[in-house]
């Protein structure tokens, strides 16, 4: 109901058939029940203050963010309920601006950690402000999917224009090789008095010509599109040969592996050997996270198979990633080793997209870290493996 038009039903009020002034108020009351529904049931925080930021009303999502029930949030102070602190500090910043809007992207604690963005805006009752509004809403998700389209797009790019440079470094890196081979032969015969020092030169020599190629190698299989052998495997089973390979290497850092894998078999059609080379690069990268860091360095790795996912989760109590790196673990090149070439992660990422999988980290620096590996079901992995065009045929179906 408009103004004027309340006016003139309030005016003739003595005049109009109370049939009619029911019409109207049963109208009016479909209409505003109507309109709260949608309020409460959209999925932003809406939270309306008075000019004294006393609290006027908030809808479910906004009384959630609150830690409130409806029953004791009206005519309570805002500022005086404990939430996050940097949201605060922006509706401060708001009520001062009076006439401004607000808009800002934080990172709150609701409890758990979220990317939200804010509105703040006055609103007017015959031409005064009476209030504000308020309304928050999650953009979490919103913001990880461009992040992950960054990664994927930022990885392409980069294939296309070093795909070709590394293919051509191969070649002479092969050459390099062949020819200290001839020098050594060569070498051998003659009769050289510093010959095994010159032989530990050779030696740096071809060390340092492995190290390029496993970079050329790495690097080109992180870039090109890969062919996966995709078979019906317990995954279970390539967790521990995966587990078995690094044994040595955590045994010398003193490190515990457990291994939490659930009882029933986690069946999924992947590639045996990429799927264990994703693991041991998180692994080794977990491994070196704790080494020199903590005395009781520990690594979990667990599985969980629900309905329509199957997951695999590797722990550590390692140094952590700090929040500006969070984004850039998986960026090719990034590392913060100074023997590392930061291909690890580049690689675990496309291997596990290829095979139709998510990988998500959380991490806090100085505690640890989880990477969470999420596959669909097998029957739903088979389904989007098909549509991808990568079908199986009967035969490697009755095979496996
Ligand atoms: N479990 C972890 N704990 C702490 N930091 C990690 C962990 N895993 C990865 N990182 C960080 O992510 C960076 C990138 O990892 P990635 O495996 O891609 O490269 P790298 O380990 O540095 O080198 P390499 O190519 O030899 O694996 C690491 O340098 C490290 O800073
Ligand atoms: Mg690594």
């Amino acid at each position: 109901m408009n103004d004027s038009f309340e006016k003139k039903i309030l005016k003739n009020i003595g005049r109009i058939p109370t049939e009619q002034i029911r019409e109207v108020l049963l109208n009016e009351y479909s209409q505003r029940n109507f309109f709260e529904k949608i309020i409460e049931a959209i999925p932003t925080a809406f939270i309306v203050i008075d000019t004294k930021t006393n609290i006027e009303y908030a809808n479910p999502s906004g009384l959630r963010l609150l830690g409130r029930t409806q029953k004791k949030i009206k005519g309570i102070n805002i500022f005086s309920i404990d939430f996050d602190s940097a949201l605060k500090a922006i509706i401060q910043n708001a009520v001062c601006e009076s006439e401004k809007i607000i808009n800002h992207e934080l990172t709150i604690q609701t409890p758990s950690v979220s990317i939200v963005s804010i509105s703040c805006f006055p609103f007017l009752h015959s031409g005064h402000i009476s209030g504000y509004i308020l309304t928050i809403q999650n953009i979490t998700d919103a913001v990880n999917d461009k992040l992950r389209k960054y990664h994927k797009d930022s990885i392409e790019s980069l294939a296309y224009l070093t795909a070709g440079v590394a293919h051509e470094i191969k070649n002479p890196l092969g050459a390099l090789d062949l020819h200290i081979q001839l020098v050594r032969r060569f070498i051998e015969k003659k009769d050289i008095p510093d010959l095994p020092e010159l032989n530990d030169l050779l030696t740096v020599i071809e060390e340092e010509i492995r190290r390029l190629e496993r970079i050329v190698n790495d690097f080109l299989f992180s870039v090109r599109p890969i062919k996966p052998n995709l078979r019906r495997e317990n995954i279970h089973e390539v967790i521990k040969d995966a587990a078995e390979f690094a044994e040595v290497e955590l045994q010398q850092k003193n490190i515990t592996l457990d291994l939490n894998l659930c009882a029933e078999p986690a069946e999924l059609r992947i590639d045996r050997d990429y799927f264990r080379q994703a693991m041991i690069n998180i692994i080794q990268n977990a491994a070196y996270a704790i080494d020199g860091y903590r005395e009781d360095g520990k690594i979990e790795i667990a599985t969980e198979i629900q309905n329509e996912k199957i997951a695999v989760i590797i722990s550590d109590n390692g140094r952590g990633i700090s929040k500006e790196n969070m984004g850039k673990v998986f960026e090719p090149f990034f590392s913060t080793k100074e023997i590392g070439t930061g291909l690890g992660l580049t690689i675990v990422y496309k291997i596990i997209h290829e095979q139709h999988g998510d990988i998500i980290i959380d991490s806090e620096e100085n505690k640890g870290t989880v990477f969470r590996i999420e596959f669909p079901s097998l029957s739903r992995q088979v389904k989007l493996l098909e549509n991808s065009g990568q079908k199986t045929t009967e035969k490697e179906e009755k095979r496996n």
